[in-house]
């Protein structure tokens, strides 16, 4: 098993904590999925940090609404496989909504850290262990198979390939079957953020304990850029299926 895995199975304890978010005056969050697990506890942080959600701007869209392994052939009302529907397609849906004001909001921003707009995807460490090579096969997105499990990863996967190609700052988060206050800092922090709160990198070298499976960081990129352009062939599947809503 990779390093990175192990590391993430096996966190060492957390080395940011509640008490080092700082004070968010007059920030503006949405969190999806804020009603319980890692939403309601990240809601809890931001609400002591003095944020806010009752604005006309926006700084941080968490997209961490999901469901995980319901029962086998649960579909959504338009007939989609419920995983996907709920962990990639909603999402991107409300994302496209609301990148207007958050690009309105990223105007008006300062330039430094503390004041930039994100819209953080949350995935999973499932990707990483049983996502087939290149991340996600296609025809399981037009066929999708009876294991939910198999469907969860897809979504979650999907999650990661969004990721990349959502056009503002590219946050991505993976909790764990851990406690919901320890998932929620794994969710307050950095880029490429792994339990707890730790930032990974992307270079492809899993041996290096933290980086993404190299195939997953190709899936990331364009033919051109050396990659195999699964993350753009998933977000063309994803507008196509929404086209209808949007
Ligand atoms: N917990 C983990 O160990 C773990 C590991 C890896 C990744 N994750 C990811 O982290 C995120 C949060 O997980 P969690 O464990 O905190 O989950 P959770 O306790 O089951 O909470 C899920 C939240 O999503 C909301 N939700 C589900 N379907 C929705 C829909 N169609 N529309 C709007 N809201 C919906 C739920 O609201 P209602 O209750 O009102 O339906 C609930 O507030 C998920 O994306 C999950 O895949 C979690």
């Amino acid at each position: 098993m990779f390093k990175s895995q192990l590391s993430q199975f096996f966190s060492p304890a957390p080395t940011f904590s509640e008490a080092d978010v700082p004070a968010q005056d007059g920030k503006v969050f949405i969190v999806t999925g804020g009603s319980s697990g890692i939403g309601l506890e990240l809601c809890k942080t931001l609400y002591q940090k003095n944020g806010q959600t009752k604005e006309s701007r926006l700084h941080v869209l968490w997209n961490n609404a999901g469901v995980s392994q319901p029962p086998a052939g649960s579909l959504s009302k338009q007939g989609i496989e419920l995983q996907l529907a709920t962990n990639c397609l909603g999402p991107l849906l409300f994302t496209q909504f609301l990148l207007p004001l958050l690009k309105s909001t990223a105007a008006v921003a300062t330039k430094d850290a503390s004041s930039s707009v994100r819209v953080i995807w949350t995935s999973s460490q499932m990707v990483e262990l049983p996502a087939p090579q290149g991340g996600i096969v296609m025809f399981e997105l037009r066929t999708p198979p009876v294991n939910v499990t198999r469907n969860y990863v897809n979504s979650k996967t999907g999650n990661l390939l969004l990721a990349t190609e959502t056009p503002m700052t590219k946050y991505l988060a993976w909790p764990l079957l851990h406690s919901a206050r320890l998932a929620a800092l794994t969710e307050l922090n950095g880029c490429y953020v792994v339990p707890w709160g730790r930032i990974a990198g992307s270079s492809g070298d899993s041996s290096t304990g933290g980086d993404l499976r190299k195939d997953l960081v190709g899936a990331t990129k364009l033919v051109e850029d050396g990659g195999t352009g699964h993350a753009a062939e998933f977000w063309g599947w994803c507008v196509e299926m929404t086209r209808e809503s949007q």
